[in-house]
């Protein structure tokens, strides 16, 4: 079988909204195409784009995301997705974002998507009694119940189209 221009979807997902977002990135694609957890990820060699999720932790990649992004993708060209319980408008993301540029740095970023995915409520009642007052006052602001939402997992779709025209795939209904 040959391997040419073949899609990888990889994504880390605790609670499952950053999975979700995968698999609406995954629906988009129309050329061979594979999707999986990053800890079944196999050798992104084989591949010759790469859609790769996480959720944002601590303002930021986990330590597993940060590894996976500082020793895996080298010369790849990627497209990243996250998802994080702020608001997309947050003043924080744009350098929550950059978290994740940084740590793939030595890849071609394609592009960004980020949305926002609900707090589950284990980590939500955690958070409430948190020591910093500025994170219980996060716990009670907090407004991403239901996220991702339908017109999010679109507008991931529409980012799934835009990153395969801008790597000359042909794109169905893009006219
Ligand atoms: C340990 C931990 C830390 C988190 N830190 C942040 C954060 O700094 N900013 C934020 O907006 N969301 C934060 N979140 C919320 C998640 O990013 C959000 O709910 C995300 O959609 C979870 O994705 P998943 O369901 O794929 O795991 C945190 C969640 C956990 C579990």
């Amino acid at each position: 079988m040959s391997n040419e221009n073949r899609i990888l979807v990889t994504y880390q997902s605790q609670s499952g909204n950053t999975k979700k977002v995968a698999k609406a990135i995954y629906e988009a694609i129309s050329e061979p195409k594979e999707i999986k957890p990053i800890q079944e990820a196999p050798s992104l060699k084989e591949y010759d784009l790469i859609f790769m999720g996480f959720p944002v932790h601590g303002s930021g990649p986990n330590p597993k995301a940060r590894t996976y992004l500082e020793n895996n993708t080298k010369g790849k060209q990627i497209a990243l997705f996250i998802t994080h319980a702020a608001p997309e408008d947050a003043p924080e993301m744009p350098e929550s974002i950059q978290k994740f540029c940084d740590a793939a740095n030595e890849a071609n970023i394609i592009d960004v998507f980020h949305c926002q995915g609900q707090l589950s409520s284990i980590v939500k009642t955690v958070i409430r009694f948190a020591p910093d007052p500025q994170i219980r006052e996060w716990a009670k602001k907090d407004n991403s119940k239901g996220q991702p939402d339908a017109s999010r997992l679109e507008k991931a779709a529409f980012f799934a189209k835009r990153v395969l025209e801008k790597q000359n795939y042909p794109v169905q209904g893009s006219e």
